[in-house]
């Protein structure tokens, strides 16, 4: 993690993080995958969320959540009026992933790659200045809290970076296991009330 904390002390702004980032060159994933994914949305958001890794339609396109995932995950920020393309903060959304390079064979990111590039996420946080963040799946509660466990995490505000946090199964994990939608939309009726708090 030192080089990318030494990467991350100048960056002043979120172009200049998008600009470190993709320059860094000490991660290995940068070269199996084809696009550097950095974020997508509004960046004044009231809701930054936090995602795992750019799969093969992420990877293509350079964009976080454009696959069957990210549409899922439109479907369901749209069910309580937010998408990741309005102009209006409270009704927009923010979204990263925990590390910005599609693993070779979409395998699950090691804890030195978390490690690695977490000092990139801490200072992502920092610049976009979201209210809460929403903690998408084990792998972005493993990089962010340190621990997995979903199904037991979710549900539940956590602090996490200074900010309220939320986990919330991933739109990979409904699309395969429709029965959990019913968690999935309590959570995000639980977003939507501490925002209109
Ligand atoms: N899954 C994620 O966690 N992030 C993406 O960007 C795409 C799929």
């Amino acid at each position: 993690a030192a080089e990318a904390k030494a990467a991350v002390a100048s960056v002043a702004d979120i172009e200049g993080l998008r600009a470190a980032m993709e320059g860094f060159p000490h991660c290995d994933l940068k070269r199996g995958a084809r696009n550097f994914v950095f974020a997508d949305g509004n960046p004044d958001a009231k809701v930054m969320v936090i995602g795992e890794a750019p799969g093969p339609e992420e990877d293509k396109q350079g964009k976080p959540f454009v696959g069957r995932a990210g549409m899922m995950l439109d479907k369901m920020f749209g069910a309580i009026g937010m998408s990741r393309g309005g102009p209006d903060p409270a009704a927009s959304i923010y979204l990263t992933n925990i590390l910005p390079w599609r693993p070779p064979q979409d395998r699950d990111p090691t804890k030195e790659e978390l490690d690695m590039m977490r000092p990139f996420l801490e200072r992502h946080v920092e610049l976009a200045a979201p209210e809460v963040l929403i903690l998408m799946g084990n792998h972005a509660c493993m990089a962010l809290m340190g621990r997995k466990g979903i199904t037991r995490l979710r549900g539940e505000w956590v602090e996490t970076l200074g900010k309220p946090a939320l986990p919330m199964f991933h739109p990979h994990y409904l699309l395969r296991t429709p029965s959990a939608k019913r968690e999935a939309w309590a959570d995000l009726l639980m977003l939507k009330a501490r925002l209109e708090k």
